[in-house]
């Protein structure tokens, strides 16, 4: 099928156990190479449970289990011969807080290169600058680079931890509530970096948002109960859904 092939992350008939409890069922969900796609619903639903799983996260807390099929560029990143820090890398994951390093600017969004292969000063130096433009901070941080990132404004911390997942070249870049610690203007601030992005990466974000979701994604994914609801173009989730859940859901109904 020539439309599978548009998709850069393909998951299916994905199940997730914390111990005895179940926190997904059954989720099927593509993403495709380019473009932003929101996770939706409301507390509880699995949006977060579910972006974790997309870059192994859940490796790390005991009791997980996952099933399904996560297809990376066609091979399931839940395989053994994939290798865990390529994939951090390959897809990366930006939090609600923002979280630097209590180091300077440069030496957080450099953090990644340096872990890589030997790469000399001057293309370190490109390497931040690029990462720090495309993250959209660079103009208010470029006289600053040397100093402590925990001294700048929140949106300015959550656009170079965005730089920092940049700098390593993901694919994807997974952003739980990336701007809900923000706010209203830093938020939009965050959000127009987002927007450039799109073009050349897939984004996977999670927001409570619903203006925020309509604005800046094309693809809205609807969760509820750990059950992917509905998925759609934002347009027709927003204005025109399938599912009656969905529509009491966009229209502030619950959640
Ligand atoms: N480490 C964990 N151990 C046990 N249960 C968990 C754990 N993390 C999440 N859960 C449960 O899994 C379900 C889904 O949680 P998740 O955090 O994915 O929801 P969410 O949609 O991101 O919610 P929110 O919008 O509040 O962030 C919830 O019932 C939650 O209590
Ligand atoms: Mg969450």
């Amino acid at each position: 099928m020539a439309e599978k092939e548009n998709y850069l992350l393909t998951t299916k008939n994905v199940n997730l156990f914390y111990g005895k409890k179940q926190a997904l069922f059954d989720i099927n969900l593509s993403f495709p190479k380019n473009g932003i796609t929101a996770l939706i619903g409301p507390s509880g639903s699995g949006k977060t449970t579910y972006l974790r799983s997309l870059n192994r996260m859940h490796d790390l807390t005991p009791g997980v289990k996952v099933e399904g099929k996560f297809l990376f560029h066609n091979n399931d990143i839940y395989s053994d011969n994939f290798d865990l820090v390529d994939l951090r890398k390959r897809i990366g994951m930006v939090f609600q807080q923002p979280t630097p390093f209590p180091f300077s600017v440069y030496d957080n969004v450099a953090f990644g290169l340096r872990l890589g292969k030997k790469i000399s000063k001057h293309q370190l130096d490109e390497d931040v600058e690029k990462a720090l433009r495309q993250a959209g901070v660079w103009n208010e941080v470029k006289d600053r680079l040397g100093a402590n990132a925990l001294g700048l404004s929140g949106g300015q911390q959550q656009r170079v931890s965005v730089a920092r997942v940049l700098a390593t070249k993901p694919d994807i870049l997974l952003l739980d509530e990336p701007t809900s610690a923000l706010d209203p203007i830093s938020s939009r601030v965050v959000e127009d970096s987002l927007l450039d992005l799109k073009k050349e990466y897939c984004l996977i974000i999670v927001t409570h948002n619903m203006q925020q979701a309509a604005r800046i994604s094309q693809t809205t994914a609807f969760f509820n109960d750990g059950r992917l609801i509905e998925v759609g173009k934002t347009r027709e989730i927003f204005l025109n859904p399938k599912e009656e859940e969905t529509q009491d859901y966009v229209s502030g109904k619950f959640g």
